[in-house]
């Protein structure tokens, strides 16, 4: 099994993750310069033109160029595994890999990703996703991103991409940008104040253009009254020429518009090409016409091939790299090479460490050879039907293990819970009950026959294409699904120590829940994919102690999030206030905050430095992310962590920073590092947290720039977001 490596955040800032390839920019354009002057005019718009839906083995593809070797390229779903294929890994969902707070599982899932994704032909995997960042809690693809915090989400995003880009795959951050909901997602219009989509929402994307992400996927939605995929105050002013992106902008699936207008705006790919299946291309044909009538440049048809050409040459795929063979999406996948390795272990290690344990009175948890166990509800099992019984998993029956939408991929397995359970029972003798429909009653009476119950509920949601129990994508509340609620009183009532293990998209109000006085503990495990069971198991039973940490906060009510659902247009009125910071700006106590997670250990911290601030003005350059220096370490603050409980565990410590009072009016403090470390008994390490120029600036809409306030910083470094145990100040 994996260990946890300890991988200071110091990564982020300082260490340089090789492409596979040359992994330089400057060679991979001298590369593609050369190319590009081989090219006739029909290559062109041919590398820049979708085939058309279903043409061609993946749910996206280019036609080949046999004079400069280029193939036909394969662009395929998704963020948490190759979708419409056979014999391949389901990981974990996102926002379970975001609540590891581990940068090294970040990055060797993401390796895992690419490289089955290499092994499969496929040259371009469409994820990871930066938006929707997850304003709304009830949002329905918020799962598939890693965290509703921008830094967190931007950590992520680098070290997802580091990874699958390591391993070879074009790695594509979507969507781009403020498809926050999926109710009107096609004609919504997102209209972010500046310093707001800075600071929050193109945040994860800078990070990700850092981090040398070689495509980038605009959404369906309007932005600031233009579409998109046709703003070129997005595509061109923010993204190329603000953030400096090297590589290519291709379109969601048909949320292109018009020919000129989406070219010239800035984007580079046209997806699927025409709009599923209607044989009406935008680009192709019409794109020449455009170019020949002078209503496009030629110049802007060659950068958009340049572009496209430079990210093929920067990973590598220019040599050696595998085609599709044998498979294709539109037979369910088979008949492709098993890819999987051993990177069960990689989906087991991030289930496991993602698990975050919200409540354990007096030490419930872990199992200790139980008598017997009552093993209730629905979700500890697998669907009757198959695991994949529903295309792209569009219901909620048996065990949830990931979301539903575009965003899935085939389980080859699924280890539910009841069968891991059952496997550990037999080893220590444990009786086991079970009733696994959500009937309250039959619930009931089976824990009145057993020692301790556990109690499985869950909440799903998905891509709003596919309507699930009358949710269209986004969920209609922040409940359990099928009367969870009720299905935990009546097992409670019966007055067993109850655990209720939650698998879940995202928050859920757990009131009723928590008040509960024979519920001893609550397991969150998120969306963990195939390996479920197993990881859940290892946290149960104490051969792990759970280190995850929560990447959004539970709230007491919905009300208290202060964000909803919009119509027509979203003026994003709640600001720089999403999630903890609308907690901490309008004093809202929540019910588990955001980077809370119960260990089986305890933690001290000690000892927190915090150097001087350098003056060293750095770089003014602009490269890839922006300008140079906004990514300079200026000042690093480290603390002592000891475990000084009883047994070994791994610590998320976090670092939250205030800004001067010479800055505008700004969130009360904001995630600006973190650090997990493995500490055996009696350990103790350093967490050290690398605080870059940009993590203490503020953007002046004024100025347009990114800008460090004068003045001192608080430093706050804590277990989570509210309870901080070390404070300091910055100057
Ligand atoms: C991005 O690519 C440049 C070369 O063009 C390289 O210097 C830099 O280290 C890369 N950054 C990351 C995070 O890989
Ligand atoms: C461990 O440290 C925490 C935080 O300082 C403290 O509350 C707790 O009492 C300590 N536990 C033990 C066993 O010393």
């Amino acid at each position: 099994m994996l260990s946890s490596i300890a991988l200071p955040l110091l990564a982020l800032a300082s260490t340089a993750f090789a492409a596979a390839g040359d992994g330089d920019w400057t060679v991979a354009y001298a590369k593609a310069t050369t190319a590009l002057a081989k090219l006739t005019q029909a290559n062109k718009i041919s590398l820049v033109t979708g085939t058309g839906w279903e043409k061609g083995p993946c749910v996206g593809n280019t036609a080949s160029i046999s004079t400069i070797g280029y193939p036909a390229l394969c662009l395929q779903d998704g963020p948490l595994g190759v979708r419409y294929a056979q014999q391949v890994t389901a990981f974990p969902a996102g926002i379970t890999v975001g609540s590891t707070w581990d940068t090294s599982l970040l990055y060797e899932r993401g390796y895992a990703l690419g490289s089955e994704s290499k092994a499969l032909g496929i040259h371009v995997q469409l994820g990871p996703v930066g938006g929707p960042l997850g304003k709304i809690p009830a949002a329905g693809r918020n799962w598939e991103g890693f965290s509703n915090d921008p830094y967190l989400s931007g950590v992520a995003m680098a070290s997802t991409i580091n990874g699958m880009q390591a391993a070879g795959v074009q790695a594509c951050a979507k969507h781009l940008i403020g498809n926050e909901q999926e109710k009107e997602r096609d004609t919504i219009n997102s209209v972010i104040d500046d310093r707001v989509n800075h600071e929050l929402y193109l945040w994860p994307f800078a990070e990700s253009v850092k981090a040398n992400v070689t495509s980038v996927m605009c959404s369906y939605n309007k932005f600031g009254g233009s579409w998109a995929c046709e703003s070129e105050a997005l595509l061109t002013s923010l993204l190329k020429n603000e953030l400096d992106f090297q590589g290519y902008v291709l379109s969601d699936w048909a949320a292109q518009h018009t020919t000129a207008g989406s070219a010239n705006a800035g984007l580079d790919m046209a997806m699927p090409g025409d709009n599923f299946g209607d044989n009406n291309f935008l680009w192709g044909t019409a794109l020449q016409n455009a170019v020949s009538s002078g209503q496009v440049a030629q110049s802007r048809l060659n950068d958009m091939a340049k572009r496209i050409l430079a990210a093929w040459y920067f990973v590598g795929q220019d040599v050696d790299y595998p085609t599709v063979i044998g498979w294709t999406s539109w037979n369910g996948g088979y008949g492709g090479p098993d890819v999987q390795s051993d990177h069960k272990n990689v989906a087991r290690s991030v289930a496991r460490d993602g698990i975050v344990l919200l409540k354990n009175t007096n030490n419930a948890l872990p199992l200790k050879n139980p008598a017997s166990l009552a093993i209730i509800g629905q979700d500890a099992i697998v669907n009757p039907a198959g695991p994949n019984a529903c295309t792209d998993r569009s219901c909620d029956i048996g065990t949830l293990a990931m979301g539903w939408g575009s965003g899935t991929a085939d389980f080859p397995y699924l280890i539910a819970p009841l069968d891991a359970i059952k496997t550990q029972a037999a080893l220590d003798g444990t009786a086991i009950i079970t009733s696994t429909t959500d009937t309250a009653a039959s619930g009931a009476s089976a824990a009145s026959s057993a020692a301790t119950a556990i109690v499985f509920i869950n909440a799903d949601s998905g891509e709003g294409y596919i309507t699930v129990e009358g949710a269209a994508g986004d969920r209609l509340n922040l409940d359990p699904w099928h009367n969870g609620n009720a299905l935990v009183t009546a097992v409670a009532n019966v007055g067993k120590p109850t655990i209720v293990v939650i698998h879940s998209v995202g928050p859920l109000i757990l009131e009723t829940i928590v008040a509960l006085p024979s519920v001893v503990a609550i397991v969150w495990a998120g969306l963990p994919g195939q390996e479920s069971g197993n990881a859940l198991v290892d946290v149960l039973y104490g051969s792990t102690s759970p280190s995850g940490k929560l990447p959004y906060t539970i709230a007491k009510t919905t009300g208290d999030y202060g964000t909803a659902f919009q119509s027509g247009q979203d003026n994003y009125a709640e600001d720089l206030y999403i999630d903890y910071r609308h907690f901490d700006k309008s004093a809202i106590t929540p019910r588990y905050e955001f980077g809370f997670g119960l260990s089986y250990t305890t933690f001290s911290y000690s000892a927190l430095t915090i150097s001087a601030l350098s003056t060293s003005p750095g770089s003014s350059a602009t490269i890839p992310g922006g300008i140079s220096n906004l990514y300079d370490v200026v000042a690093t603050a480290t603390a002592t962590i000891t475990n000084n409980g009883t047994v070994a565990g791994s610590e998320v410590s976090q670092l939250y920073i205030g800004l001067p009072s010479s800055a505008p009016t700004s969130p009360v403090r904001q995630l600006r590092g973190f650090s997990k470390l493995a500490l055996a008994v009696g350990q103790k390490k350093t967490a050290t947290f690398a605080i870059r120029r940009k993590d203490l600036s503020y953007w002046d809409v004024t100025a347009k720039k990114w800008t460090l306030p004068s003045g001192s910083f608080k430093i706050s470094v804590g277990a989570s977001s509210r309870d901080l145990r070390l404070t300091g100040t910055l100057s």
